[in-house]
């Protein structure tokens, strides 16, 4: 599933799949060239709605992915029909390219981090008159499994599967403060912050301030990540004023006494309703510490429920988690 695919721009031939592809640094390989549409609607809709358009200029893929991008983008081009046999490809498309071609790119180093945009589509009752219009979410992430010691640097799948799952059911986390387990880059938390704010509009609730929404993960430069990907101005959760970012180790909620421990203090004060995590059930030393935290979190009044979206890479993982979460009626898995 790409968390991209519900984005669509009018009469969508395929176009859009080359900006969703390329915004979203999706290999080439991976792309599919319309070859059912002429060369100048290509042609045209590469070089305004792909090079120049604004966002992406501000917010660009790293040099490295443009680079193989305008190379593959280029070939097709050129191999096309054209119709008219004046037809040529404009040269602020081969400027790009050889201006990436003779820059500074180390291809024997692991690939740089990079702005990546995401697209969708808000629900009919939350999403604008326009048909056509889509929310974008903008992120700096890492495109390395593991950089500096974590994962939390990339957006993991089960984001986007968890993501789907909130936009398809908003009103499950209306008027609720949403606390988040291992927020990684702040995808989930700008997907959360952003429906609240149509939900308020929705709900013509303008007076009324946002519920919060609280970020946690162990890794403080994971959080300062978080943190400046919320606080992009592109991103409609800079305009939320009721976000924080708190380091909550999973350990903590295993010191005893329970009432003493520093997992308890956070979560009765954070005092959420929801509790989110995606990707957090991956590592088998780490399925005690999070089940004791879920089961903490539910422990107080004011939480409703826990969702995890996970992504199955070893059964055993998955069977101890479910085990040991099985206990909480209100945990749902999804799968
Ligand atoms: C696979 S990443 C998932 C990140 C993000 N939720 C996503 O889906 O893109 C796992 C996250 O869990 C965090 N994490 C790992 N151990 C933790 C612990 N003991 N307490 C809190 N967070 C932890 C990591 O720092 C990382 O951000």
């Amino acid at each position: 599933m790409t968390f991209t695919s519900d984005v669509c721009y009018g009469n969508d031939n395929g176009l859009s799949a080359l900006l969703k592809g390329y915004s979203a640094l999706i290999p080439p390989l991976h792309l599919k060239f319309p070859l059912h549409c002429s060369f100048t609607e290509v042609h045209t809709f590469l070089l305004h709605q792909v090079l120049l358009d604004p966002h992406l200029k501000q917010y660009p893929p790293s040099g490295r992915y443009q680079l193989s991008f305008w190379k593959w983008a280029i070939g097709h081009l050129e191999r096309m029909d054209k119709y008219d046999e004046d037809a040529e490809i404009d040269t602020r498309i081969y400027d790009r390219y050889l201006s990436l071609m003779s820059g500074p790119i180390d291809r024997s180093s692991p690939p740089p981090d990079s702005y990546v945009t995401y697209y969708w589509k808000p629900p009919s009752p939350l999403g604008s008159a326009n048909q056509n219009s889509h929310e974008s979410i903008t992120l700096l992430e890492s495109r390395t499994t593991i950089e500096s010691g974590t994962t939390g640097l990339r957006t993991w799948c089960a984001s986007f599967v968890l993501a789907s799952y909130l936009i398809a059911n908003p009103e499950m986390i209306h008027d609720q403060t949403v606390l988040e387990l291992g927020c990684g880059t702040g995808f989930l938390g700008i997907v959360v912050a952003t429906l609240q704010q149509k939900l308020n509009e929705c709900h013509q609730s303008h007076h009324q301030s946002l519920p919060a929404v609280l970020l946690t993960d162990v890794n403080s430069g994971v959080l300062s990540r978080c943190r400046d990907n919320i606080r992009l101005r592109c991103n409609q959760s800079s305009n939320h004023q009721n976000i924080s970012f708190s380091t909550l180790d999973w350990f903590d909620s295993l010191s005893l006494p329970l009432s003493e421990n520093a997992a308890t203090a956070f979560l009765s004060k954070a005092s959420a309703g929801v509790v989110i995590g995606a990707d957090i059930v991956f590592d088998p030393s780490l399925v005690l510490p999070l089940v004791a935290t879920l089961r903490l979190a539910l422990s107080f009044e004011s939480t409703r429920m826990a969702v995890v979206a996970l992504t199955v890479r070893n059964e055993q993982t998955l069977t101890h988690f479910v085990t040991e979460a099985g206990e909480q009626s209100s945990t749902c898995v999804v799968r």
